[in-house]
């Protein structure tokens, strides 16, 4: 049977991790992989995480099955961060969360959800996307197509472009979009252009599947979930991914969760039951470790003071670093080109730069990205920010 299956390229990210690994120069800056660094260069266990995680084990008497819906407090602890308290599509009990394993979990259940309500309606993806969007939601069999929304080389959202696209669209369709901090390239949607986008997605009937992995990350809590809530406050059906990996630094623990929104309650209670079934028939049940550590914080007012305060943290050590960076690179460049850094949101940026920039990075500079030349802005320290500029305008004038 396996003589059939031939070896597979190995995932690009991976092999770039191999390879900085192998690399034993001491200015080597990896800004290829995507997880937040602090300025020691460790992706750190929250303070308030650690306290929470105590209280989870000094409380836990079981270790028996939770359900396929994983942690309720959790799931309407997870609601009322995103959609916030008084939200109307709450107050009519038209929502349903599931528990799922990160936010991968999350994308790939709601990918199944749709697969089965409208197998022939094709997902939308953004121009650039994550490169895992596209087997996530591609391997439940829908067909996937990109919209245009950003320009790396000349750094400009697409938005224009993105309407015309959307206005093609047929009824029914799902259009997948990053909530906040998009990635790979940390362009933001503004207030108007989500207005715009919730127009379009109400006048042309299409479903939107919002991917919000980096709450927090961009301008705070609530501020980066405004264009989440307007479109969910609207429009009759949404679907929403969130992810707990990076705003509570609990990649491995794999907390994510999948938000339904539905017409009617008694839609929303059907779905809810297909949403179970989906999850049962892939992994059965969530794992609970993470959802109970993230429950155990959100409910209590003490740890979660400390989480804004430690996500404020981790939010401005990113902004300072791109802050230092375009400044840094418009002393080496001499041009106002890598402004565009200062001003996006997450924690990463597309350099824009061609693949034999990045190439001549890391071969000359030690300096790892991947080959779309996006960027880990946390992955930069303000000992080597300096470094990281003055390689790039050597690798780009080298060009
Ligand atoms: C855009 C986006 N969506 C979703 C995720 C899901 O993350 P996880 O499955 O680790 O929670 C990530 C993680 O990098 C991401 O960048």
């Amino acid at each position: 049977m396996f003589q059939e299956l031939d070896r597979l390229n190995p995932d690009a990210i991976l092999g770039l991790m191999t390879r900085f690994r192998a690399d034993d120069a001491p200015t080597k800056v990896d800004l290829g992989v995507g997880v937040f660094r602090d300025l020691s260069g460790n992706t750190p266990i929250l303070d308030c995480v650690r306290r929470a995680e105590q209280a989870v084990l000094a409380a836990q008497s079981t270790k028996s099955y939770v359900s396929a819906a994983g942690r309720e407090e959790f799931n309407l602890a997870v609601e009322a961060l995103v959609l916030g308290n008084g939200h109307p599509a709450r107050a009519g009990r038209r929502t349903r969360t599931l528990q799922a394993p990160g936010g991968c979990g999350a994308l790939r259940v709601g990918a199944e959800l749709i697969r089965a309500a409208a197998p022939t309606a094709t997902v939308h993806v953004s121009d650039p996307t994550w490169g895992n969007h596209i087997p996530l939601l591609g391997s439940s069999g829908l067909r996937l197509e990109r919209y245009p929304y950003y320009d790396a080389a000349a750094h400009e959202l697409r938005f224009e472009a993105m309407l015309e696209r959307l206005e093609r669209a047929p009824a029914g369709d799902v259009v997948l979009l990053h909530a906040c901090c998009h990635n790979p390239s940390g362009a933001d949607l503004h207030a108007s252009q989500w207005r715009a986008l919730l127009d379009l997605l109400q006048r042309r009937r299409l479903v939107p599947f919002l991917d919000l992995a980096y709450q927090g990350f961009g301008d705070g809590l609530d501020a980066d979930v405004a264009g989440v809530r307007l479109i969910a406050e609207h429009l009759p059906e949404v679907l929403i991914a969130t992810s707990y990996s990076k705003n509570l630094g609990l990649y491995r623990e794999r907390v994510g969760a999948l938000i339904v929104v539905s017409e009617s309650e008694s839609r929303a209670d059907a779905v809810y039951s297909h949403v179970l079934q989906i999850a049962r028939s892939i992994y059965s049940m969530p794992p609970d470790h993470g959802a109970a550590i993230a429950a155990c914080l959100f409910a209590d007012s003490e740890l979660r003071e400390s989480w804004v305060a430690e996500l404020a943290g981790m939010r401005n050590r990113i902004k300072e670093m791109r802050v230092l960076l375009a400044q840094h690179l418009r002393a080496s460049t001499g041009s106002g080109s890598f402004d565009f850094i200062r001003d996006q949101r997450g924690m990463f940026s597309l350099l824009g730069v061609p693949v034999a920039v990045v190439d001549r990075l890391r071969d000359r500079h030690h300096i790892y990205m991947t080959s779309d030349s996006r960027m880990n802005l946390a992955g930069i320290m303000p000992y080597n920010v300096k470094y990281v500029a003055e390689a790039v305008a050597l690798a780009c004038a080298d060009a």
